[in-house]
């Protein structure tokens, strides 16, 4: 089962879960955060921060630049008053694409910045180029040679300037790069066809309480006036919305009445309508509860499309509640090229799903049955544990260092709930056979 000697994680379906979960600061909040912190030459103190592998690897990333970083459980302290920017090491860069994030601040705040290229995901190829205009056009140079991305700014002042950008694609990553490298360039910068994600707003949020002037953040035009100088922030990420949308799921499959808290209900406002056209209420119980009631489940179809469209990142969480729905659904993925890895796993579970392309048909069945399955990325890791919580029998779900990225104590949330599941340590096991 564990032919690697990696963990695995034991799930016995047909569960039946109760109780309300606490949600987690947003794992991509926090994580553009961390590199917004590097603008300020103070002291940046972060509240709800999730405790994440991708979190850690981002620590990581920080103190090879010469930052120092004080963790206590959910509050980070971030003192980047001395920094280094060309030491961003690439064995950690090549495992969290958001450590890319770290150029726009470095190449602002220092006139240049030394950072690996993040290579592709499982995914998809997932390149940079919308980030790499973007800082030129605001008068940087950008070389790529090696793998290394060496970005400088020339001139007097060493300063970026102000320009006005249309993004071909409205990026998350490419919109906070360019918020970031604006927030200290000399005049206005004005990101056309922006991404409008929540964490895009709290970026912005995040950087104006440093000082900076930022205005149309979750809209699609941004207008950034340069400052010269940032300061200090005491400052709560948001809430993960990706993490209440699974476990709207976990109630939405199990047929369990569960409440979350706290959220941001509109952020999930295109999941909930989802879930409402799939024949569940979702209910805000007061301003940052809300409560999943399950009903009978009915097909739909879903397309990924940027905020305020459905999420790419809650398209894999769907797929395993459709393959229990009655009816025949489709879903289209338009954000990434190569994110349905999971269907393959979901059949071995007894689902009937078929890819053509970026669709996926997916003819509901009246159950699945437990197996042993792989996760290949974060969101279908949760997929997978999603369907073993409805499934009849046991599943065994390997890859969990895919779900140690993104979910802070899924098994012990789920737990809490009633669910039957547990991590199996194949190594500790081994010692307590050989002790015994
Ligand atoms: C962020 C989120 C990720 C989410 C995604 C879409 C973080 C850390 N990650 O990723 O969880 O799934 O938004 O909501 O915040 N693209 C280019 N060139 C670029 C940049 C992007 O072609 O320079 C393409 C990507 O390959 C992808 C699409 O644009 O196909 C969307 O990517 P983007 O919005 O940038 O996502 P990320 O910021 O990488």
């Amino acid at each position: 089962m564990s032919a690697e000697g990696q963990p695995i994680l034991e799930i016995w379906g047909r569960a039946s879960l109760r109780g309300e979960v606490q949600i987690s600061g947003a794992k991509n909040s926090a994580l553009v955060l961390m590199a917004g912190a590097l603008l300020c030459p103070g002291d940046c103190r972060l509240r709800n921060v999730p405790s994440l592998v991708d979190i850690t690897r981002m620590s990581q990333i920080l103190t090879a630049l010469g930052v120092k970083l004080n963790q206590n459980n959910d509050v980070l302290e971030i003192d980047a008053r001395q920094i280094n920017p060309t030491k961003a090491p690439y064995d950690v860069v090549s495992q969290l694409r958001a450590s890319f994030f770290v150029i726009g601040p470095l190449l602002t705040r220092l006139g240049m910045a030394r950072v690996p290229l993040p290579g592709g995901c499982a995914i998809g190829a997932r390149p940079v180029d919308l980030h790499v205009r973007g800082l030129q056009a605001m008068g940087a140079n950008v070389r790529i040679e090696s793998g290394m991305v060496h970005a400088n700014v020339t001139g007097k002042n060493g300063k970026l300037k102000g320009a006005k950008i249309y993004l071909d694609y409205p990026s998350v990553g490419a919109t906070e790069t360019l918020i970031m490298a604006a927030t200290l360039a000399e005049g206005e910068t004005k990101i056309e066809n922006a991404a409008q994600e929540p964490e895009v707003v709290d970026l912005a949020n995040f950087c104006c309480q440093m000082g900076a002037r930022i205005s149309g953040a979750g809209t699609n035009t941004i207008v950034i006036t340069g400052v010269e100088q940032l300061h200090s922030v005491n400052y709560a990420v948001i809430p993960d919305r990706i993490e209440a949308g699974t476990f709207l799921v976990a109630g939405a499959i199990t047929h369990s009445e569960i409440s979350l808290a706290p959220v941001i209900p509109q952020h999930l406002a295109p999941v909930i309508a989802k879930l409402h056209e799939m024949g569940c209420r979702v209910v805000t119980q007061e301003r940052d509860r809300l409560q999943i009631i399950p009903g009978e489940l009915r097909a739909t179809d879903i397309e990924t499309l940027p905020y305020p469209g459905f999420p790419t990142d809650m398209q894999a969480q769907f797929m395993a509640l459709l393959s229990l729905s009655e009816g025949d659904s489709a879903i289209s993925e338009t954000v990434f090229e190569n994110r349905f890895r999971h269907a393959a796993e979901l059949n071995r579970m007894g689902a009937d799903i078929r890819l053509k392309g970026n669709h996926a048909l997916i003819r509901g069945v009246p159950f699945l049955s437990g197996a042993p399955v792989m996760a290949t990325d974060l969101r279908a890791s949760a997929a997978l544990v999603l369907a073993g919580l409805a499934a009849e029998g046991k599943t065994i779900v390997q890859g969990l260092h895919h779900l140690d990225r993104g979910y802070d104590n899924l098994e012990g949330k789920l737990q809490q709930l009633g669910a039957k599941l547990q991590r199996i340590n194949p190594q500790s096991r081994a010692e307590d056979f050989r002790r015994s």
